[in-house]
């Protein structure tokens, strides 16, 4: 049986998945005895890009009433797909070779996002949750809940134009909906953790939490 581990960070924008993703990663490769591997979705790969580009107003749909974003299901069907091409490409290979695989985002962004910005919040889960079925579930998904104000000042602070699910009541209602993220993904082993705490003391939780998924030889090693 391959010795791989799956570890997935979730949260609104400005929660700090990707700081706290890299920040793992690196402590993993510290530890030195399994291979890791640091990733992200959208993914870097052809999909991947085209969501970028729709998360930025780059490409947009010629609906009648003029040029607007791709509508929930297709953003939904989208992250589907980028998110198989992810688990064939990069995740189902290294934990095959027992890697041990962070991604900065996975399905549960999904569940979250695609539901809240449709016109059925409960009622698109269910078919949300169809359209992923396929995709590996991760191990561990480590949540970090914060109250989107600020998770707002946060992002305020980056560079840059904001993102479509960037606006404050979407984030809000996010928020919340990540507070219940057990109720989206049953069965999948859910750890929350305040990001509200500054960066190091929020990467030190999350190293202790890890190490009890991790298998036996290395955590007994730290
Ligand atoms: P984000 O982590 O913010 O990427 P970047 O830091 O490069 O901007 O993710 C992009 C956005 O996509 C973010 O608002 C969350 C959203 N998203 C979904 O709506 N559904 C998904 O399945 C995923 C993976 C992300």
């Amino acid at each position: 049986m391959s010795s791989g581990r799956f570890i997935v960070l979730e949260g609104i924008d400005g929660s700090g998945t990707t700081t706290q993703a890299r920040l793992l990663h690196e402590r993993l490769q510290r530890a030195g005895r399994l291979r890791t591997r640091a990733t992200c979705e959208p993914t870097t790969g052809p999909i991947g890009a085209l969501i970028r580009h729709a998360l930025q107003r780059r490409m947009v749909v010629n609906a009648e009433g003029g040029a607007r974003a791709p509508d929930w299901k297709t953003m939904a069907l989208l992250f589907a797909a980028d998110r198989m091409d992810h688990n064939d490409a990069l995740i189902l290979p290294a934990l095959a070779r027992g890697e041990i695989v962070v991604s900065d985002r996975y399905s549960l962004s999904s569940l979250a996002y695609q539901s809240l910005t449709s016109d059925d919040p409960i009622g698109a889960l269910p078919w949300l949750s169809a359209i992923n079925s396929r995709a590996v579930r991760p191990d561990l998904t480590l949540v970090l809940d914060i109250d989107a104000a600020l998770a707002t000042k946060r992002r305020l602070a980056r560079a840059g134009e904001p993102e479509i699910f960037e606006v404050d009541a979407l984030q809000a209602r996010l928020a919340e909906r990540y507070l219940r993220a057990e109720s989206l993904c049953p069965g999948d082993v859910i750890v929350h953790l305040d990001a509200a705490q500054s960066v190091e003391a929020l990467s030190a939780q999350i190293w202790a939490v890890v190490q009890k998924v991790l298998p036996s030889d290395l955590s007994e090693a730290q």
